[in-house]
């Protein structure tokens, strides 16, 4: 779907636009992993403010409600915020840990995905900066897995049903 190159060029965009909307000050990046592990890797290189670093573990089952595996352990209390995510899908994820994070009393939050599936929500959400909007496939690489295999592929690529097969990877 997306090769090397154009994620990277388009990560660089998305560190100029977040640039031209945070400004010069201080802001904390919160990373949901292990899905936007490579994305804030690459994305916090495009972004040359000051920058305070923090992940939330979830773990999205097929069905039922994300978990969230770890906890923040950082005072964001008056911070601006930008909560960064791999994919938005159903919208139930970044729904829940915005709120997570609102509940702390930030200045502000924005969030960030480099994947949106447009046509594919459950719970209403926008975020603030999109990389690309895709179709309703399931996508894998450059972090995004199917049962924890092909985070480590440079490209993002659709991943074909035939391979669909949680059973052969349990
Ligand atoms: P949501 O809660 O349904 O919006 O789903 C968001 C989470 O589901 C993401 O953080 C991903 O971990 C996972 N997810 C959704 N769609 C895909 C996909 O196409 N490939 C890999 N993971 C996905
Ligand atoms: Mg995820």
């Amino acid at each position: 779907m997306f090769t090397e190159d154009q994620i990277k060029a388009r990560v660089r965009e998305l560190g100029q636009e977040i640039r031209a909307v945070f400004g010069d000050g201080e802001f904390t990046i919160i990373s949901i992993i292990n899905g936007a592990v490579m994305f804030t890797a690459d994305l916090m290189r495009e972004i040359d403010n000051p920058v305070r670093i923090r992940s939330y573990g979830e773990q999205t089952k097929s069905v039922g409600a994300p978990q969230i595996v770890s906890s923040l352990t950082i005072d964001i209390k008056g911070r601006h915020v930008l909560l960064i995510d791999d994919i938005l899908d159903t919208g139930k994820t970044i729904t829940l840990v915005s709120g997570l994070v609102r509940k702390l009393n930030p200045a502000s939050l924005r969030t960030c995905v480099l994947l949106d599936k447009i046509g594919r929500r459950e719970v209403p959400f926008d975020a603030d900066f999109v990389g690309f909007k895709i179709p309703d496939k399931f996508v894998v690489g450059y972090g995004l897995d199917f049962a924890e295999r092909y985070r480590n592929l440079p490209c993002i690529g659709v991943l074909s049903p035939r391979l669909q097969n949680p059973t052969a990877w349990a």
